[in-house]
């Protein structure tokens, strides 16, 4: 665990990012119960407002329609306080998206890092696997995670996650949040 980009000092909103498979949801799920605080999945939300699933998304308007509507999505759930966030792999891609994340007052971004095959064997063990649209291209699979990867780890904090339980990252989430934050509490 590292610390990055300078650290908020006061926190009302953990956003959970990195590669499918990381576990963002599954921790994040830990997360909010530990803090009390809500839980969104943005991909959940989104798929809520288009009421159309991702996969669909990406097959009739295509994957920059669908960076748009994560984008927009992301921006109204950053609204809300005392929130845990789950945001699909690709969010990085988009830069606005990139600068709502980091920017976002009382917001600690946290990279759930771990090696591309770890996380690939991870998604191919969940149901839904066959419909995940970014899973199914493989070739582009390497290229995407490289791309992705600086921006992943401009994060407040970095967690390795290869071996640790979703519930030993969320633990180590919160101590890293309380050490390195001024205020020492979450707010
Ligand atoms: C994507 C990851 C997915 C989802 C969409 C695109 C990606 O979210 O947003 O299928 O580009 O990596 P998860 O990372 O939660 O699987």
């Amino acid at each position: 665990m590292e610390q990055k980009t300078q650290f908020p000092t006061r926190i009302s909103r953990l956003v959970l990012i990195g590669f499918m498979g990381a576990g963002k949801s599954t921790v994040g799920r830990l997360l909010a119960q530990q803090l009390q605080w809500q839980f969104f999945d943005a991909d959940t939300v989104l798929e809520e407002r288009a009421k159309a699933t991702i996969a669909e998304i990406f097959v009739q308007q295509g994957e920059p329609a669908f960076r748009q509507l994560e984008a927009e999505t992301i921006g109204d759930l950053l609204t809300q306080q005392h929130l845990v966030l789950a945001v699909g792999g690709g969010a990085v891609e988009t830069e606005s998206t990139r600068t709502t994340l980091l920017c976002a007052p009382e917001t600690c971004v946290v990279f759930l890092e771990a090696p591309l095959e770890i996380m690939i064997a991870r998604c191919e063990q969940q149901p839904g696997a066959a419909i995940r649209p970014v899973l199914q291209d493989r070739e582009r699979l390497q290229s995407r995670f490289d791309v992705r990867l600086p921006h992943y780890r401009k994060a407040h904090l970095v967690i390795e996650t290869a071996t640790l339980s979703p519930a030993d990252t969320a633990r180590k989430i919160i101590e890293a949040v309380s050490t390195f934050m001024k205020e020492k509490t979450l707010a």
